[in-house]
C-alpha cells in the first residue's frame, strides 16, 4: 500500500542500507514488500539476488526512468510496503518516484555538505509536490553516525530546526553489520557473528527502532490505513 521513496543526491549516504533494512524489518513483522530499485547499478537488486532475502521481499530492478512511478503503484496495489531506492535527486526516476510517494526518506551524514544534500532534496519534494497538487511527506534520518555526537551533526540538527525539517528521532549509527548486508544478502539478523561487529545486537535494535519509527509516520500521515503488523 504505502510507497515510501528513499532518496538523496549524495552516493554513499545509506539510500540502499536503508531500503533493504527498512524492507527487512517489515517483512520480518509479516508485511510483504516490493523494493523497486531505480539505481542503474541495481545494488538493492543485487542484494536481492544473494542468498538469504526474505521471502515476502521482491525486488524490482531495471526499471526504466519514466517507468518507475507506475511500477511502484502497480506493486503497491499487490503488496504491504513499496519502498523505491534511487540513484540521486537530479533525475527523472526519482522525481517520478517521489511524484507517486507517500513519504520520502532523506537519509543524511553528519557534516554541513550533506546537510545541504538534504535541504535540496527537500526543495525537490515540495516541487514535485506542486507539481501534483498536494504536500508530499518527508522526513530525514541522519546515517552513519557516530557513538558521540559529532559537532557538524549538531550544527546540521540546529539548521533542520530552523527549516523546520522533520528529523527522524532515531538515527542510523555506523556499524559493520550495516555494511556487511550488501554483500551477505538476507536480513541482519542471518548475517555471520564475524561480521556483526563488536555489538552484534546494536544494529538490529537500531534496524527495529527506525522501522517503527517509520510506522508511526506512516500511521500518522495515513490513518486509514491498517496493518496486519505480526
Ligand atoms: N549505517 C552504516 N554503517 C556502516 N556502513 C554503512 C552504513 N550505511 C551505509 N554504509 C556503507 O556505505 C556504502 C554506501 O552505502 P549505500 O547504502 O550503498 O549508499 P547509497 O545507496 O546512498 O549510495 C556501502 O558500502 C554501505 O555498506
Ligand atoms: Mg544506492
Amino acid at each position: 500500500m504505502p510507497i515510501i521513496s528513499v532518496a538523496s543526491p549524495k552516493g554513499g549516504c545509506g539510500k540502499t542500507t536503508t531500503s533493504i533494512t527498512l524492507a527487512c524489518e517489515l517483512a520480518r513483522k509479516g508485511l510483504s514488500v516490493v523494493i523497486v530499485d531505480a539505481d542503474p547499478l541495481m545494488w538493492s537488486y543485487k542484494w536481492g539476488e544473494l542468498d538469504g532475502r526474505p521471502a515476502n521481499i521482491q525486488v524490482i530492478g531495471g526499471v526504466k526512468a519514466e517507468d518507475v512511478a507506475v511500477v511502484a503503484m502497480d506493486a503497491a496495489e499487490r503488496v504491504d510496503f513499496v519502498i523505491v531506492d534511487s540513484e540521486g535527486t537530479g533525475n527523472l526516476a526519482t522525481a517520478n518516484a517521489v511524484g507517486a510517494s507517500d513519504l520520502v526518506i532523506i537519509p543524511v551524514q553528519g557534516s554541513a555538505m550533506d546537510g545541504e544534500a538534504g535541504v535540496l532534496t527537500l526543495a525537490m519534494v515540495a516541487s514535485e509536490g506542486r507539481k501534483a497538487r498536494r504536500v508530499i511527506p518527508a522526513a530525514v534520518v541522519l546515517t552513519r553516525t557516530r557513538h558521540i555526537e559529532t559537532r557538524a551533526v549538531k550544527a546540521l540538527r540546529e539548521r533542520y530546526q530552523e527549516l523546520n525539517v522533520q528529523l527522524m528521532h532515531t538515527s542510523i549509527a555506523e556499524r559493520a553489520a550495516f555494511n556487511a548486508l550488501t554483500d551477505f544478502g538476507g536480513d541482519l539478523v542471518d548475517l555471520p557473528k564475524t561480521e556483526m561487529g563488536s555489538n552484534p545486537m546494536g544494529a538490529m535494535q537500531n534496524a527495529a527502532e527506525f522501522a517503527e519509527e517509520v510506522l508511526e509516520i506512516v500511521q500518522a500521515i495515513m490513518p486509514d490505513y491498517k496493518m496486519e503488523v505480526a
